[in-house]
């Protein structure tokens, strides 16, 4: 049986190798892509991810959601990560096709509603979508099967400032909705992520065995790797979007660590994943938010490969 998933991103070079992983993957079913702003500005993540489904020759809806955070200045973007284009400045042909009528949240209460219980919420950017189709469908979290969040940092630094990973923190508002909204949620941040570096000859093989689509993430991922070489001495790069959705292929490769989880929102701590593992506090503040799971660890040889024998399917 192959799982139900609804991909909310904001593509982004590390969006484009999860999301052909996704399509590759026999055991996901790919309901949509519903796009947000991070990486790059919310209109050019929905062309980007039209482009992707048309470089893949599938038939996917793409929806465009919201440009803004719940609460704060609008995003400043990633492109010194991603490119101007947010997929390395390789050139890349314009999207023929066009976006679905319904936004990024309208489209997840619309499937939610129309499979209850079926869908994996694989959220790979900023919470802003989710939290919105939370405010359009409180009963969401029944509706929903599970959300799978790449996001945070619960016991490791942060990417963006010493506390924060950059998805949570562009909408802190919008993460402390989603982690307290009472639905079986794992994250995938960078406990997992960040202590997996894949090089050069990584991305390398996954355009040998799959010369269209891992060829596309390989070109795109040079800029990519500029950005993450900066005072390395090896050639690096992380695919950190593509975590939560080998965990639905293959979830043995994962310890998860659960607990309860609340996201800092003044200016000092916004964005941060605090993290209290079961039995870890007698406080009753913390132990009576919702419990959640965070991916602790990973199986680094299992996964590299699962990713490559994937790509070549
Ligand atoms: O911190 C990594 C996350 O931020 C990934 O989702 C990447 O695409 C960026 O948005
Ligand atoms: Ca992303």
């Amino acid at each position: 049986m192959t799982q139900k998933i609804i991909l909310d991103t904001d593509p982004g070079i590390d969006d484009a190798m999860a999301i052909f992983y996704a399509f590759q993957a026999p055991e996901i079913d790919v309901l949509g892509l519903t796009t947000v702003f991070g990486n790059v500005p919310v209109e050019m993540a929905a062309q980007n991810a039209l482009s992707l489904v048309e470089l893949a020759e599938l038939d996917i809806p793409v929806c465009k959601g919201t440009g803004v955070p719940h609460y704060g200045p609008k995003s400043t973007f990633a492109h010194f990560v991603h490119g101007d284009d947010g997929f390395g400045n390789i050139g890349h042909h314009a999207p023929k096709g066009k976006l679905h009528d319904l936004s990024s949240a309208e489209f997840i209460v619309q499937q939610a509603r129309k499979y209850p219980g079926e869908i994996i919420l694989v959220p790979i950017g900023p919470l802003s979508n989710i939290a919105l189709a939370l405010k359009l469908e409180p009963e969401l979290p029944k509706l929903i099967k599970a959300v799978y969040i790449m996001g945070g940092a619960a016991l490791v630094p942060g990417n963006v400032t010493p506390v924060a990973e950059a998805n949570i923190w562009n909408d802190p508002i919008a993460a402390d909705i989603v982690f307290s909204a009472g639905w079986d949620l794992i994250m995938f941040g960078l406990d997992v992520t960040y202590d997996l570096p894949f090089d050069g000859g990584f991305v390398d093989i996954l355009a040998e065995k799959n010369p269209k689509l891992g060829g596309f993430v390989a070109k795109s991922s040079q800029f990519y790797m500029d950005f993450y070489s900066q005072n390395r001495e090896e050639r690096v790069c992380f695919f950190h979007d593509a975590f939560p959705l080998a965990y639905i292929a293959s979830p043995d490769m994962f310890e998860l660590t659960e607990g309860h989880m609340r996201i800092g929102t003044d200016p000092l701590m916004k964005g941060q994943t605090s993290f209290a593992p079961v039995g870890s506090t007698p406080s009753d503040l913390w132990n009576d938010m919702p419990l959640i799971k965070v991916a602790t660890k990973v199986d680094h040889p299992k996964l590299t490969q699962h990713f490559i024998d994937t790509y070549a399917k």
